[in-house]
C-alpha cells in the first residue's frame, strides 16, 4: 500500500475517560493527520507537524471537517444471522428454534456461506466496524467462509465454530468428539494466519453436553493464546433449563468453570442475571462481560447493570449481538445502550460511550497493542464520522458548543450515514 497522509479531526483515547473533565484521557486533534504506510500508523499529530515529516509529494486525504477515529469494534456478532434479524419472535429459546436454528442450517452450503459473508463484511464497513468477535454456524465450512473473506479485505476479526450438541435440529448438532476435532483443526488453519484469530465458541449450556464444554476446556488449555466466547444468564427461561441440565452447578457460571472455560480471554454474552458469587468468579479470572443492548431490548431479556459489574471488578464491553441484535451499527448500539443504563439511572457520558466502543473493546479482546486506538505503530483501521450526515443532525448540530456535544449527536442520531469512510489497515474500503 502507498503511503498516504490522513487529514481530519482526530480523536483516540488513552484511558477509560473518569468523566466529561478527564481531558488526560484522549487526544483531540483539530487539524490533525495520521501517517500511514504498510497498512500501519507511522506518525500521529497536527497537520502541519505530519507534513513536516512526510515524504515530498505524499497523497494527503483530507477528511475535514469530519471526525477521524479509531474503527469501530464489535465484540459479539452472529455471522449466520444475517437473515435472522429482524425476525418477529417471542423471547431468547423461541426465537432460537423458530428462526435462528433453521436459519443457521442453510451454512451446510459452502456457497450460501460465501456469499453471506460478502453481504456480511458490507455490512460491517459500512456501519464503520473494523474488527469483530463472530459466531460462525456449527459448519467447518462456515468458518472457511468468514476468515476467507476477512483475509480478502484485510480485516482483523476473531471468530470460531459454534460448538452445539443437543437441544438443536439434528443439521445443527456436532458431537463432542468432532467438534473438538473439527474445531482444532480450524484453529490450526485460520489462528495467527494474516490477522485471523480463532475463538473456541461453544453455543451456551443448553446445547452442550459435559463432554462438549469438556472438549471446549481442553482446547483451551492447549491453546490459551485463543479467545473463548459463549452465552450466559441472558433470560429467565434459558437460565431454569440450564440449572435442570446442570444440577450439580452452583450456578450458570460454575457450569463454565468446572469446564475452564473462564479466563481474561473469555467473552460471556450478556450477563443480564448475575448472582454476588457469579460477580466475584469472573473478577478472579479476568473473564469479560459482553453487554449488547438492541438483542437484550429486542428480546426482552434484561437491563445490563454496567455499574453493578464494574463496581465488582468484571471487565465489560459492548456488542451488537446481530441477528438477537437490530443493527450492525455501533453508534445505533451505543444509543440503545445508554437508554438501556438511563433505565437504572446510570447515565454514560459520550466520552466514555466512544472509549467503550473504539479502546474500551480493544482492551476487552486484549487487542490494545494492535487495534482501538490511534497510536504510532497499531494499525491503520479508522473510521471517519461526519456528525452532521442527515438534515437531522446537521440541524442539531448548530446549536453544538462542544466535542461532547458532537459524539452525543452521532451516537444519538448517527448510523451507517454518519460513516464516510473505513479504512482497514490504511485502505479505504466502505463499500460503495
Ligand atoms: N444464546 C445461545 N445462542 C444465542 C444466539 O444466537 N443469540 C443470543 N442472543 N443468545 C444466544
Ligand atoms: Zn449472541
Amino acid at each position: 500500500m502507498k503511503s498516504k497522509i490522513l487529514r481530519g479531526r482526530l480523536l483516540t483515547f488513552a484511558s477509560a475517560p473518569e468523566g466529561p473533565e478527564d481531558t488526560a484521557a484522549y487526544t483531540y486533534e483539530e487539524d490533525g493527520a495520521l501517517l500511514v504506510s504498510q497498512g500501519r500508523i507511522i506518525e500521529r499529530g497536527s497537520f502541519a507537524e505530519i507534513t513536516a515529516v512526510a515524504p515530498e509529494g505524499i497523497e494527503v486525504v483530507d477528511h475535514r471537517p469530519h471526525l477521524l477515529l479509531p474503527g469501530f469494534i464489535d465484540t459479539h456478532i452472529h455471522f449466520p444471522q444475517a437473515q435472522v434479524i429482524a425476525s418477529w419472535a417471542d423471547q431468547l429459546l423461541d426465537w432460537l428454534n423458530d428462526y435462528t436454528f433453521p436459519e443457521e442450517m442453510k451454512f451446510a452450503d459452502k456457497d450460501h456461506g460465501k456469499r453471506i459473508a460478502r453481504e456480511f463484511y458490507d455490512a460491517l464497513l459500512a456501519h464503520g466496524t473494523t474488527t469483530a468477535s463472530a459466531y460462525c454456524s456449527s459448519h467447518p465450512n462456515s468458518v472457511d467462509s468468514y476468515f476467507e473473506e476477512a483475509e480478502l479485505r484485510g480485516m482483523l476479526m476473531l471468530g470460531g465454530k459454534t460448538m452445539m450438541d443437543r437441544n438443536a435440529p439434528a443439521g445443527l448438532c456436532d458431537t463432542a468428539q468432532n467438534s473438538y476435532d473439527d474445531s482444532k483443526a480450524l484453529l490450526e488453519k485460520w489462528h495467527g494466519k494474516g490477522r485471523a484469530h480463532y475463538v473456541v465458541t461453544p453455543r451456551f449450556a443448553i446445547t452442550s453436553t459435559a463432554a462438549q464444554l469438556e472438549a471446549a476446556g481442553t482446547l483451551m488449555k492447549e491453546h490459551p493464546d485463543c479467545h473463548l466466547q459463549t452465552h450466559i444468564n441472558e433470560n429467565h427461561n434459558e437460565i431454569a433449563f440450564t440449572r435442570e441440565l446442570f444440577p450439580e452447578a452452583d450456578d450458570y457460571l460454575d457450569v463454565y468453570e468446572t469446564f475452564g472455560l473462564l479466563g481474561h480471554k473469555t467473552l460471556l454474552g450478556h450477563c443480564l442475571h448475575m448472582n454476588e458469587r457469579e460477580l466475584g468468579v469472573m473478577k478472579e479470572t479476568g473473564s469479560v462481560a459482553v453487554f449488547c443492548p438492541t438483542s437484550n431490548l429486542f428480546l426482552g431479556s434484561g437491563l445490563f447493570d454496567k455499574a453493578r459489574l464494574e463496581i465488582a471488578g468484571v471487565r465489560t464491553a459492548i456488542a451488537t449481538d446481530v441477528g438477537g441484535g437490530t443493527n450492525y451499527s455501533m453508534l445505533r448500539t451505543l444509543d440503545e445502550g445508554y437508554k438501556v443504563l438511563q433505565m437504572q439511572r446510570q447515565r454514560l457520558h459520550p466520552l466514555i460511550t466512544f472509549y467503550w466502543a473504539t479502546l474500551g473493546n480493544a482492551k476487552a479482546l486484549s487487542l490494545s497493542d494492535r487495534i482501538g486506538t490511534l497510536d504510532v505503530g497499531t494499525d491503520a483501521d479508522l473510521v471517519v464520522l461526519n456528525s452532521r450526515a442527515t438534515p437531522t443532525m446537521a440541524l442539531r448540530m448548530e446549536t453544538a458548543t462542544s466535542l461532547s456535544e458532537e459524539l452525543f449527536v452521532l451516537q444519538t442520531l448517527g448510523d451507517d450515514r454518519a460513516v464516510v469512510e473505513t479504512y482497514v489497515a490504511g485502505k479505504a474500503s466502505k463499500p460503495t
